[in-house]
Protein backbone atom coordinates (compact mmCIF):
# COMPACT_ATOMS: atom_id res chain seq x y z
CA UNK A 1 0.00 0.00 0.00
CA UNK A 2 2.68 2.64 0.83
CA UNK A 3 4.16 2.30 -2.57
CA UNK A 4 1.26 4.07 -3.84
CA UNK A 5 1.44 6.58 -1.67
CA UNK A 6 3.40 9.79 -2.61
CA UNK A 7 6.46 10.53 0.06
CA UNK A 8 5.82 13.68 2.05
CA UNK A 9 8.66 16.45 2.01
CA UNK A 10 11.45 16.33 4.51
CA UNK A 11 9.98 18.73 6.68
CA UNK A 12 6.80 17.05 7.12
CA UNK A 13 8.45 13.50 7.37
CA UNK A 14 10.63 15.35 10.49
CA UNK A 15 7.26 16.35 12.26
CA UNK A 16 5.97 12.98 11.54
CA UNK A 17 9.08 11.34 13.66
CA UNK A 18 8.62 13.58 16.10
CA UNK A 19 5.09 11.91 16.96
CA UNK A 20 6.46 8.69 15.94
CA UNK A 21 9.14 9.15 18.74
CA UNK A 22 6.25 10.54 21.31
CA UNK A 23 4.36 7.14 20.33
CA UNK A 24 7.21 5.06 20.74
CA UNK A 25 8.46 6.35 24.16
CA UNK A 26 4.63 5.54 25.48
CA UNK A 27 4.92 1.93 24.20
CA UNK A 28 8.26 1.57 25.35
CA UNK A 29 6.71 3.01 29.31
CA UNK A 30 3.95 0.95 29.42
CA UNK A 31 3.45 -1.52 26.52
CA UNK A 32 1.33 -1.77 23.46
CA UNK A 33 -1.23 1.10 23.33
CA UNK A 34 -5.04 0.41 22.54
CA UNK A 35 -5.64 1.72 19.03
CA UNK A 36 -8.15 4.30 20.39
CA UNK A 37 -5.28 5.79 22.15
CA UNK A 38 -2.86 5.66 19.17
CA UNK A 39 -5.63 7.48 16.94
CA UNK A 40 -5.70 10.20 19.62
CA UNK A 41 -2.60 10.86 19.53
CA UNK A 42 -2.54 10.66 15.45
CA UNK A 43 -5.36 13.07 15.15
CA UNK A 44 -4.82 15.34 18.16
CA UNK A 45 -1.53 15.53 19.62
CA UNK A 46 -0.87 19.27 20.42
CA UNK A 47 1.48 20.68 17.72
CA UNK A 48 1.95 17.42 15.73
CA UNK A 49 -1.33 15.53 15.17
CA UNK A 50 -3.50 15.90 12.58
CA UNK A 51 -6.04 17.94 12.78
CA UNK A 52 -3.60 19.89 15.88
CA UNK A 53 -1.10 20.57 13.44
CA UNK A 54 -1.42 23.67 10.37
CA UNK A 55 -1.24 21.32 7.53
CA UNK A 56 -3.77 21.83 4.66
CA UNK A 57 -6.08 19.32 4.74
CA UNK A 58 -9.49 20.21 3.36
CA UNK A 59 -10.06 20.60 -0.19
CA UNK A 60 -7.61 20.16 -3.82
CA UNK A 61 -4.19 21.10 -1.88
CA UNK A 62 -5.01 18.78 0.77
CA UNK A 63 -6.27 15.38 1.55
CA UNK A 64 -9.64 14.84 1.70
CA UNK A 65 -13.06 17.18 0.48
CA UNK A 66 -15.83 17.28 2.75
CA UNK A 67 -19.12 18.52 1.43
CA UNK A 68 -19.09 22.28 2.87
CA UNK A 69 -15.64 22.73 1.02
CA UNK A 70 -17.51 21.35 -2.49
CA UNK A 71 -19.29 24.46 -2.72
CA UNK A 72 -22.27 26.36 -0.82
CA UNK A 73 -25.39 24.05 -1.83
CA UNK A 74 -25.09 21.74 1.46
CA UNK A 75 -24.90 24.51 3.44
CA UNK A 76 -27.98 26.34 1.87
CA UNK A 77 -30.28 23.06 2.35
CA UNK A 78 -29.16 22.64 5.85
CA UNK A 79 -30.23 26.14 6.02
CA UNK A 80 -34.14 25.42 4.86
CA UNK A 81 -34.18 22.43 8.16
CA UNK A 82 -32.39 24.91 10.37
CA UNK A 83 -35.31 27.41 9.33
CA UNK A 84 -37.73 25.26 10.30
CA UNK A 85 -36.28 24.43 13.89
CA UNK A 86 -35.67 27.89 14.34
CA UNK A 87 -39.51 28.55 14.09
CA UNK A 88 -40.35 26.25 16.26
CA UNK A 89 -38.09 26.86 18.86
CA UNK A 90 -37.97 31.55 18.60
CA UNK A 91 -34.76 32.66 20.08
CA UNK A 92 -32.20 29.76 19.68
CA UNK A 93 -28.68 28.92 19.12
CA UNK A 94 -26.11 26.70 17.57
CA UNK A 95 -23.51 24.86 18.28
CA UNK A 96 -21.74 23.96 15.76
CA UNK A 97 -18.58 20.95 16.92
CA UNK A 98 -15.64 19.99 14.67
CA UNK A 99 -16.34 22.46 11.78
CA UNK A 100 -13.02 22.62 10.04
CA UNK A 101 -12.09 26.17 8.14
CA UNK A 102 -16.19 27.60 9.27
CA UNK A 103 -16.63 27.49 5.76
CA UNK A 104 -20.51 25.99 6.76
CA UNK A 105 -20.98 27.97 9.50
CA UNK A 106 -20.60 31.35 7.44
CA UNK A 107 -22.57 30.02 4.47
CA UNK A 108 -25.40 28.33 6.84
CA UNK A 109 -25.78 32.13 8.10
CA UNK A 110 -25.27 34.00 4.57
CA UNK A 111 -28.40 31.02 3.54
CA UNK A 112 -30.61 32.19 6.42
CA UNK A 113 -32.85 34.87 6.35
CA UNK A 114 -32.07 37.33 8.59
CA UNK A 115 -35.04 36.66 11.16
CA UNK A 116 -33.98 33.20 11.19
CA UNK A 117 -30.31 33.67 12.30
CA UNK A 118 -29.55 32.51 15.44
CA UNK A 119 -28.82 35.13 18.52
CA UNK A 120 -25.27 33.00 19.41
CA UNK A 121 -23.39 30.69 17.33
CA UNK A 122 -20.65 28.82 19.12
CA UNK A 123 -17.43 26.22 17.97
CA UNK A 124 -16.50 23.83 19.83
CA UNK A 125 -12.81 22.71 17.83
CA UNK A 126 -10.30 20.52 19.55
CA UNK A 127 -7.54 21.97 16.76
CA UNK A 128 -5.87 25.14 17.73
CA UNK A 129 -5.06 25.44 14.39
CA UNK A 130 -8.52 24.92 12.62
CA UNK A 131 -10.28 27.38 15.18
CA UNK A 132 -8.15 30.30 14.15
CA UNK A 133 -9.28 29.59 10.50
CA UNK A 134 -12.48 29.55 12.09
CA UNK A 135 -12.13 32.80 13.05
CA UNK A 136 -11.04 34.43 9.87
CA UNK A 137 -13.72 32.89 8.23
CA UNK A 138 -16.28 34.64 10.77
CA UNK A 139 -13.80 38.25 10.87
CA UNK A 140 -14.06 37.93 6.69
CA UNK A 141 -17.68 37.22 6.79
CA UNK A 142 -18.75 40.63 8.47
CA UNK A 143 -21.30 38.19 10.40
CA UNK A 144 -19.46 38.95 13.64
CA UNK A 145 -21.31 42.55 13.85
CA UNK A 146 -24.92 40.80 13.90
CA UNK A 147 -24.41 37.22 15.52
CA UNK A 148 -22.37 36.92 18.75
CA UNK A 149 -19.73 34.13 18.07
CA UNK A 150 -17.77 32.32 21.08
CA UNK A 151 -15.21 29.65 21.04
CA UNK A 152 -15.95 26.77 23.77
CA UNK A 153 -13.57 25.05 25.30
CA UNK A 154 -15.92 22.19 26.41
CA UNK A 155 -19.57 21.85 26.17
CA UNK A 156 -22.04 24.52 27.23
CA UNK A 157 -22.25 24.41 31.49
CA UNK A 158 -25.19 26.58 30.76
CA UNK A 159 -28.73 25.36 29.78
CA UNK A 160 -29.29 26.72 25.92
CA UNK A 161 -31.54 25.77 23.61
CA UNK A 162 -30.97 25.46 19.54
CA UNK A 163 -29.47 23.41 16.95
CA UNK A 164 -26.01 21.29 17.42
CA UNK A 165 -24.36 20.38 14.12
CA UNK A 166 -21.67 18.35 13.57
CA UNK A 167 -20.69 16.90 9.99
CA UNK A 168 -17.66 14.41 9.41
CA UNK A 169 -16.94 14.65 13.30
CA UNK A 170 -17.77 11.14 14.53
CA UNK A 171 -15.74 9.27 12.21
CA UNK A 172 -12.78 11.21 13.74
CA UNK A 173 -13.52 10.03 17.25
CA UNK A 174 -10.98 7.62 18.38
CA UNK A 175 -12.22 4.13 17.99
CA UNK A 176 -11.18 0.46 19.30
CA UNK A 177 -9.66 -1.91 17.48
CA UNK A 178 -11.15 -5.81 17.83
CA UNK A 179 -10.45 -9.05 16.61
CA UNK A 180 -12.26 -12.33 17.26
CA UNK A 181 -9.98 -14.95 17.88
CA UNK A 182 -10.75 -18.76 19.10
CA UNK A 183 -14.06 -17.43 19.72
CA UNK A 184 -13.09 -14.59 22.41
CA UNK A 185 -12.51 -10.82 22.09
CA UNK A 186 -9.03 -9.81 21.38
CA UNK A 187 -8.42 -5.94 21.64
CA UNK A 188 -6.05 -4.78 18.55
CA UNK A 189 -2.81 -2.37 20.33
CA UNK A 190 0.14 -0.90 18.80
CA UNK A 191 3.00 -1.81 19.34
CA UNK A 192 6.52 -1.12 18.23
CA UNK A 193 9.45 -3.22 16.51
CA UNK A 194 12.55 -1.85 14.82
CA UNK A 195 11.78 1.49 15.11
CA UNK A 196 8.02 0.87 13.28
CA UNK A 197 4.58 0.55 14.38
CA UNK A 198 2.73 -2.54 14.14
CA UNK A 199 -0.52 -4.39 15.42
CA UNK A 200 -0.11 -6.47 18.77
CA UNK A 201 -3.03 -8.47 19.81
CA UNK A 202 -4.71 -8.56 23.87
CA UNK A 203 -6.82 -9.95 25.61
CA UNK A 204 -9.78 -7.39 25.93
CA UNK A 205 -11.15 -6.07 28.92
CA UNK A 206 -14.22 -7.32 30.26
CA UNK A 207 -15.73 -3.77 29.67
CA UNK A 208 -14.87 -3.98 25.82
CA UNK A 209 -15.80 -7.80 25.92
CA UNK A 210 -19.25 -6.90 27.08
CA UNK A 211 -19.47 -4.02 24.44
CA UNK A 212 -18.46 -6.09 21.39
CA UNK A 213 -20.42 -9.21 22.23
CA UNK A 214 -23.53 -6.71 22.51
CA UNK A 215 -22.84 -5.05 19.26
CA UNK A 216 -21.59 -7.68 16.90
CA UNK A 217 -22.12 -11.43 15.77
CA UNK A 218 -25.51 -11.47 17.61
CA UNK A 219 -27.94 -12.14 14.76
CA UNK A 220 -25.62 -13.84 12.52
CA UNK A 221 -21.64 -15.91 13.45
CA UNK A 222 -18.85 -13.98 12.57
CA UNK A 223 -15.52 -15.56 11.15
CA UNK A 224 -12.34 -16.62 13.32
CA UNK A 225 -10.08 -13.53 12.05
CA UNK A 226 -12.82 -11.09 11.77
CA UNK A 227 -11.72 -7.41 12.75
CA UNK A 228 -13.53 -4.44 13.33
CA UNK A 229 -14.04 -0.79 15.48
CA UNK A 230 -16.51 -0.19 17.75
CA UNK A 231 -16.56 3.92 19.32
CA UNK A 232 -16.90 3.47 23.11
CA UNK A 233 -16.65 7.02 23.85
CA UNK A 234 -19.43 7.86 21.62
CA UNK A 235 -22.25 7.87 24.20
CA UNK A 236 -20.63 9.91 27.35
CA UNK A 237 -19.27 12.40 23.98
CA UNK A 238 -23.24 12.94 23.28
CA UNK A 239 -24.56 13.54 26.38
CA UNK A 240 -21.86 15.97 27.42
CA UNK A 241 -22.56 17.92 24.25
CA UNK A 242 -26.33 17.68 25.20
CA UNK A 243 -26.97 17.42 28.54
CA UNK A 244 -28.10 21.13 28.91
CA UNK A 245 -29.54 21.43 25.76
CA UNK A 246 -33.51 21.89 27.10
CA UNK A 247 -35.06 22.02 24.15
CA UNK A 248 -33.91 21.27 20.51
CA UNK A 249 -32.01 19.40 17.78
CA UNK A 250 -28.62 17.56 16.93
CA UNK A 251 -28.00 17.11 13.31
CA UNK A 252 -25.18 14.73 12.52
CA UNK A 253 -24.05 13.56 9.07
CA UNK A 254 -21.31 11.27 8.35
CA UNK A 255 -20.57 8.01 6.22
CA UNK A 256 -21.92 5.00 8.42
CA UNK A 257 -24.40 2.40 8.28
CA UNK A 258 -26.81 0.48 10.60
CA UNK A 259 -25.60 -1.58 12.83
CA UNK A 260 -26.24 -4.79 10.29
CA UNK A 261 -25.09 -3.91 7.53
CA UNK A 262 -21.55 -2.15 9.64
CA UNK A 263 -20.66 -5.50 11.27
CA UNK A 264 -21.78 -7.47 8.54
CA UNK A 265 -19.68 -10.89 8.43
CA UNK A 266 -18.27 -10.11 4.74
CA UNK A 267 -17.05 -6.93 6.10
CA UNK A 268 -14.48 -8.95 7.78
CA UNK A 269 -11.79 -5.97 8.18
CA UNK A 270 -13.50 -3.27 9.56
CA UNK A 271 -14.16 0.31 8.11
CA UNK A 272 -10.87 1.78 9.01
CA UNK A 273 -10.31 4.78 6.67
CA UNK A 274 -7.35 7.08 6.33
CA UNK A 275 -6.60 10.05 3.86
CA UNK A 276 -3.45 10.74 2.64
CA UNK A 277 -3.69 13.53 -0.72
CA UNK A 278 -6.62 12.36 -1.96
CA UNK A 279 -5.74 8.66 -1.78
CA UNK A 280 -8.08 6.33 0.86
CA UNK A 281 -5.91 3.72 2.02
CA UNK A 282 -6.26 1.14 4.96
CA UNK A 283 -2.58 1.56 6.46
CA UNK A 284 -2.69 3.92 10.12
CA UNK A 285 0.82 3.60 10.55
CA UNK A 286 1.88 5.27 7.24
CA UNK A 287 3.16 8.80 8.41
CA UNK A 288 1.44 9.18 11.73
CA UNK A 289 0.19 13.06 11.79
CA UNK A 290 0.55 13.49 8.20
CA UNK A 291 -2.78 11.75 7.12
CA UNK A 292 -6.54 11.39 8.45
CA UNK A 293 -7.51 8.54 10.14
CA UNK A 294 -11.36 7.85 10.23
CA UNK A 295 -13.75 4.72 10.79
CA UNK A 296 -17.58 4.82 9.73
CA UNK A 297 -20.14 5.85 11.90
CA UNK A 298 -22.38 2.60 13.53
CA UNK A 299 -25.61 4.74 13.46
CA UNK A 300 -27.65 2.28 15.60
CA UNK A 301 -24.68 3.09 17.93
CA UNK A 302 -25.96 6.68 17.74
CA UNK A 303 -29.47 6.00 18.23
CA UNK A 304 -28.67 3.83 20.96
CA UNK A 305 -26.57 6.47 22.69
CA UNK A 306 -29.78 9.19 22.15
CA UNK A 307 -31.78 6.85 23.50
CA UNK A 308 -29.60 6.87 26.59
CA UNK A 309 -29.40 10.92 26.58
CA UNK A 310 -32.92 11.22 26.44
CA UNK A 311 -33.10 12.42 23.24
CA UNK A 312 -36.03 11.34 20.14
CA UNK A 313 -34.40 10.15 17.12
CA UNK A 314 -36.42 11.97 14.65
CA UNK A 315 -34.94 11.28 11.85
CA UNK A 316 -32.33 8.89 9.68
CA UNK A 317 -32.17 8.87 6.00
CA UNK A 318 -29.54 9.27 3.39
CA UNK A 319 -27.90 12.52 2.26
CA UNK A 320 -29.16 12.73 -1.24
CA UNK A 321 -33.12 12.07 0.50
CA UNK A 322 -32.06 14.86 3.06
CA UNK A 323 -30.59 17.33 0.36
CA UNK A 324 -33.70 16.85 -1.93
CA UNK A 325 -35.83 17.15 1.08
CA UNK A 326 -34.36 20.36 2.17
CA UNK A 327 -35.19 22.20 -0.67
CA UNK A 328 -32.17 20.91 -3.13
CA UNK A 329 -34.18 22.31 -6.23
CA UNK A 330 -35.45 25.75 -4.70
CA UNK A 331 -31.49 25.85 -4.09
CA UNK A 332 -30.64 25.36 -7.50
CA UNK A 333 -33.68 28.17 -9.72
CA UNK A 334 -32.23 30.25 -11.95
CA UNK A 335 -29.34 27.43 -12.87
CA UNK A 336 -30.36 27.91 -16.26
CA UNK A 337 -29.19 31.44 -16.74
CA UNK A 338 -25.99 31.05 -15.14
CA UNK A 339 -22.60 30.90 -17.22
CA UNK A 340 -21.75 28.10 -18.62
CA UNK A 341 -18.23 27.65 -16.53
CA UNK A 342 -20.59 28.14 -12.92
CA UNK A 343 -23.55 25.93 -14.37
CA UNK A 344 -21.17 23.10 -14.60
CA UNK A 345 -19.53 23.51 -11.71
CA UNK A 346 -22.86 23.71 -9.78
CA UNK A 347 -23.49 20.64 -11.58
CA UNK A 348 -20.57 18.92 -10.51
CA UNK A 349 -21.40 19.48 -7.18
CA UNK A 350 -24.30 18.56 -6.84
CA UNK A 351 -23.22 15.77 -8.29
CA UNK A 352 -20.61 15.02 -6.17
CA UNK A 353 -23.29 15.78 -2.85
CA UNK A 354 -26.27 13.32 -4.16
CA UNK A 355 -24.93 10.38 -6.90
CA UNK A 356 -25.33 7.26 -4.73
CA UNK A 357 -21.57 6.13 -5.77
CA UNK A 358 -20.38 9.72 -4.59
CA UNK A 359 -21.86 10.88 -1.25
CA UNK A 360 -25.29 10.40 -1.69
CA UNK A 361 -25.96 7.18 -0.05
CA UNK A 362 -22.64 6.39 1.90
CA UNK A 363 -23.27 9.49 3.77
CA UNK A 364 -26.58 9.74 6.13
CA UNK A 365 -28.33 12.16 8.63
CA UNK A 366 -29.62 12.07 11.73
CA UNK A 367 -31.58 14.27 13.26
CA UNK A 368 -31.64 14.22 17.00
CA UNK A 369 -34.54 15.89 18.54
CA UNK A 370 -35.52 17.20 22.25
CA UNK A 371 -39.05 18.62 23.72
CA UNK A 372 -39.93 19.64 19.61
CA UNK A 373 -42.79 18.83 18.26
CA UNK A 374 -42.66 19.05 14.24
CA UNK A 375 -41.64 15.98 12.02
CA UNK A 376 -38.04 17.18 10.47
CA UNK A 377 -38.36 18.61 6.86
CA UNK A 378 -35.12 16.79 5.77
CA UNK A 379 -36.93 13.59 6.48
CA UNK A 380 -40.18 13.33 4.94
CA UNK A 381 -39.72 11.40 2.21
CA UNK A 382 -37.31 8.68 2.87
CA UNK A 383 -37.57 6.91 6.70
CA UNK A 384 -34.82 4.83 7.27
CA UNK A 385 -35.26 4.41 11.12
CA UNK A 386 -36.25 1.02 10.97
CA UNK A 387 -33.17 0.00 9.67
CA UNK A 388 -31.77 1.20 12.93
C1 LIG B 1 -13.28 15.62 9.07
S1 LIG B 1 -13.17 17.15 9.87
C2 LIG B 1 -14.73 17.87 9.40
C3 LIG B 1 -14.68 19.35 9.35
C4 LIG B 1 -15.97 20.08 8.95
N1 LIG B 1 -17.08 19.73 9.81
C5 LIG B 1 -16.33 19.86 7.50
O1 LIG B 1 -17.33 19.22 7.23
O2 LIG B 1 -15.57 20.33 6.64
C6 LIG B 1 -13.37 16.77 11.58
C7 LIG B 1 -13.40 17.98 12.49
O3 LIG B 1 -13.81 17.58 13.80
C8 LIG B 1 -12.92 18.13 14.78
N2 LIG B 1 -13.07 17.27 15.96
C9 LIG B 1 -12.84 15.96 16.07
N3 LIG B 1 -13.15 15.51 17.29
C10 LIG B 1 -13.66 16.56 17.97
C11 LIG B 1 -14.19 16.73 19.28
N4 LIG B 1 -14.23 15.73 20.15
N5 LIG B 1 -14.62 17.96 19.64
C12 LIG B 1 -14.56 18.99 18.76
N6 LIG B 1 -14.05 18.89 17.52
C13 LIG B 1 -13.61 17.69 17.12
C14 LIG B 1 -11.60 18.15 14.03
O4 LIG B 1 -10.64 18.97 14.63
C15 LIG B 1 -12.10 18.69 12.68
O5 LIG B 1 -12.35 20.06 12.72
Amino acid sequence: MRSILPEPPTQLKQTSDQLLGLIIDEIHDSGPIPFSRFMERALYEPGLGYYSAGLYKFGAEGDFVTAPQLGSVFAKCLASQLSQAAAELGAYEVLEVGAGTGKLAVDLLDALDVDARPRRFSFLERSADLRRQQQLAVTQSGLDTEIRFEWLDAPPDRSWQGVLLANEVIDALPVERFELRDGSIQRLCVAESQGQLDWALEAAPDSLTGTVTRVAGQDRPLPDGYRSEICTMLAPWLNALTGRMERGCALFIDYGYPRDIYYAPERSDGTLICNYRHRAHDDPFFYPGLQDISAFVDFTAVAEAADHCGLTVAGYTSQSSFLLDCDLEQVLAGMEHMQDRQRIELANEVRRLTLPTEMGEKFQCMFLSRNLESEPRGFRSQDLRFRL
